[in-house]
């Protein structure tokens, strides 16, 4: 991540869950997954993400972890969140994040630049592990925040680049930096060696974030202003399944190529006299469908 930002390369990563969307997102020339606790949000079903627990993380982890090796030529290194609790002392943080790791994750995401924050973040990259931090909108402490853009007056935007650079200071090797004005997610990315990925934090960062869902158009209700849809995913997988319920009312599926036939001498010895009035049914039915 480092030498993209010293390339002056912009990444582009996404948040998701599960093999098969990694897969994809590989063979989209992502250059970062991110397992990221939102998973409680998106597709989980929990209205916070603080209910997401260890194990759904790990769960997921490991679940991205095998669609990415099956779809990946070079490997796209997966960042895991650890969840709300998960990293209050140096204990925890270093037994979760193992676990992570062990998991399938190449680096860890915590939030803040509090003072437990930059004790498990110095204790991971001790370990060994690439801390990656996130600043600005922090859901997992959102009861504190006061509304939703961070760091947008003078004092404020000073604690959050102070906070990122104790983050940089105690071995991240990158921040995200949610919902900010792009005047403060500028001045941080300038400041650190680094690199800034953005949400909701303008054009400035290294790099860009968003949850696939967003970006493929599966989640439903009100997005924010920082999402872009580039697809509609939602009104497809919909007309698909209309399509699938439709086909199995009207008995348009399964046709004889989605099914498989006995051997006829088999098929004759197993149903005895009965073979030819199920054969002479059968053949009645097709003739009805006229196929
Ligand atoms: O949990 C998540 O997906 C995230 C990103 C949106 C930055 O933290």
């Amino acid at each position: 991540m480092r030498d993209a930002k010293a390339r002056g390369e912009k990444l582009a990563m996404v948040s998701l869950y599960d093999a098969p969307s990694a897969a994809l997102a590989c063979e989209a020339s992502v250059d970062l997954i991110l397992v990221g606790d939102s998973l409680g949000n998106t597709i989980l079903g929990y209205e916070s993400p603080v209910r997401v627990t260890m194990d759904d993380m790990l769960h997921h982890t490991k679940a991205v972890d095998r669609g990415v090796q099956d779809a990946s030529r070079s490997k796209v290194p997966i960042i895991a969140d650890l969840p709300f609790g998960s990293y209050t002392n140096i204990r925890s943080a270093t037994r979760n994040g193992a676990n992570l790791v062990r998991a399938g994750a190449h680096a860890l995401k915590l939030e803040g630049a509090g003072p437990s924050s930059v004790r498990a973040v110095r204790a991971l990259t001790e370990m060994g592990v690439p801390v990656v931090g996130h600043l600005g909108f922090t859901p997992q402490s959102s009861l504190l925040l006061k509304g939703v853009v961070q760091g947008k007056t003078g004092a404020a935007a000073t604690r959050l680049l102070e906070g990122a650079q104790r983050l940089e200071e105690a071995g991240c090797c990158s921040v995200v930096l949610e919902v900010v004005p792009s005047e403060v997610a500028r001045r941080v990315t300038a400041e650190l060696s680094a690199s800034t990925i953005g949400i909701g934090a303008g054009p400035h960062c290294d790099g860009q974030v968003l949850v696939w869902h967003d970006v493929v158009g599966l989640t439903t209700g009100k997005l924010f202003r920082f999402v872009k849809r580039y697809a509609e995913a939602d009104t497809l997988l919909k007309e698909a399944t209309e399509g699938f319920v439709g086909e199995v009312h009207s008995e348009a599926f399964p046709e004889a190529k989605h099914a498989w036939t006995m051997d006829e001498a088999e098929l004759k010895k197993w149903m005895g006299g009965k073979h030819h009035e199920a054969a002479e049914g059968e053949e009645k039915r097709q003739g009805a469908d006229g196929s």
